[in-house]
């Protein structure tokens, strides 16, 4: 079976894609410092799909225990790489943990695969890069704009490091997939989001608030020049975000590629405002959430959705599942999460 390095593996995005590798017939071998994420999770994956996963607890940040991991577990076909540091108010306050974390982790990795003879890499990026585009929906070529964050300038930089090293070395192969906002869970709730602590992002808060452990969802700005005044942005299922990493590995190791670093837009084309995924929701779970609108949050992007027309024709992806039947798995998960409590 081929093997696959997937680093943060029993993250929210790590362990969906974990899942939709096995499905495919990989073999995903799993690095996690488990920083942000449980171990509990491959129990998840195991439930899902019958097998239990290869694990080791790695920081990518050590180069020797990767290497270790590698030469025991190889041949290794290709790299995912997930496992960064995420939250841009904290990387706000801590900019040097997140520039060691995500970019000395990305370093090793380029470096074992130049080492190790492994030619193939996707790598998380973010539609952070574009912050507010001029031009909706957004498309690859648009322009990259100045990071609003250390965390959107890792993934900038990320971008940059990757690009320079494909151009520098012709046998390495990377597909750049620039996430639009990443929501929901697997259909069977084994698997889900696991904020650590108050949530930061807009679903794991309004399911929480439903569940009644946070008291009121604060809607940040109704004030915005949208038609609703609130937010805009392009809400993708996790589980189809996870098989766009499937069909770029497949693309990879298949050397469909065109050129050596390709960039993806992974989103559904489709911008829903705040007020939109409220109501999305209360009519999907019939529950009624408690919200209050309050300032705008600093650093929030009005508008953004993506154009993914480039990864549905040239990647042969495309986003499946509407808003509601992915409102309603992160519901499911959150109702079996305190079930387990
Ligand atoms: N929101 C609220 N209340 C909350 C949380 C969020 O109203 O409690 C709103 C935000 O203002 C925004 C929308 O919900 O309009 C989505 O916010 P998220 O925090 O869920 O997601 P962001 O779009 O802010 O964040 C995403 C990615 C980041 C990335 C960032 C760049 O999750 O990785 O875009 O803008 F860096």
């Amino acid at each position: 079976m081929t093997k696959i390095l997937v680093t943060g593996g029993v993250g929210f995005i790590g362990s969906h894609t974990v899942v939709e590798l096995m499905q495919a017939g990989y073999e995903p071998i799993i690095i996690d410092n488990l920083s942000n994420s449980s171990i509990n999770v491959l129990d998840g994956i195991e439930k899902i799909t019958g097998k239990r996963p290869f694990f080791a607890q790695v920081d990518c940040r050590d180069k020797t225990a990767i290497d270790q991991v590698l030469k025991q577990q190889g041949p290794i076909k290709a790299i995912i790489h997930f496992a960064a540091s995420k939250a841009v108010g904290e990387s706000v306050e801590k900019p040097l943990l997140y520039y060691r974390n995500n970019l000395v982790s990305l370093l090793n990795l380029l470096e074992l695969m130049q080492e190790n003879s492994i030619q193939h890499l996707v790598f998380s990026s973010s539609c952070t890069v574009y912050g507010q585009p001029e031009v909706l929906p957004v498309t690859e070529s648009a322009p990259i704009q100045p990071a609003l964050s250390p965390y959107g300038n890792t993934k900038q930089i990320c971008e940059e490091i990757i690009t320079d090293t494909a151009y520098a070395d012709k046998n390495i192969h990377a597909i750049l997939l620039r996430y639009f906002n990443p929501i929901g869970a697997h259909p069977s709730a084994e698997i889900g989001e696991l904020p650590i602590g108050v949530p930061q992002n807009l679903i794991p808060y309004v399911t929480q608030t439903a569940a009644g452990i946070r008291e009121q969802l604060k809607v940040f700005g109704n004030d915005y020049n949208t038609p609703d005044g609130y937010c805009i942005r392009d809400y993708i299922n996790v589980t189809d975000l996870a098989k766009a990493h499937v069909v770029a590995v497949q693309r990879l190791t298949e050397e469909k590629q065109k050129q050596s670093v390709e960039v993806f837009n992974i989103g559904t084309g489709r911008g829903l405002s705040v007020l939109e995924i409220i109501n999305a929701f209360e009519k999907v779970t019939g529950q009624k959430l408690n919200y209050a609108v309050v300032g705008r949050r600093e650093g929030d992007i009005e508008q953004v959705w993506a154009d993914p027309t480039f990864a549905n024709t040239e990647l042969g992806w495309k986003a499946e599942k509407g808003i509601e039947e992915t409102l309603l798995s992160a519901w499911k998960w959150q109702e079996k999460l305190k079930s387990k409590v």
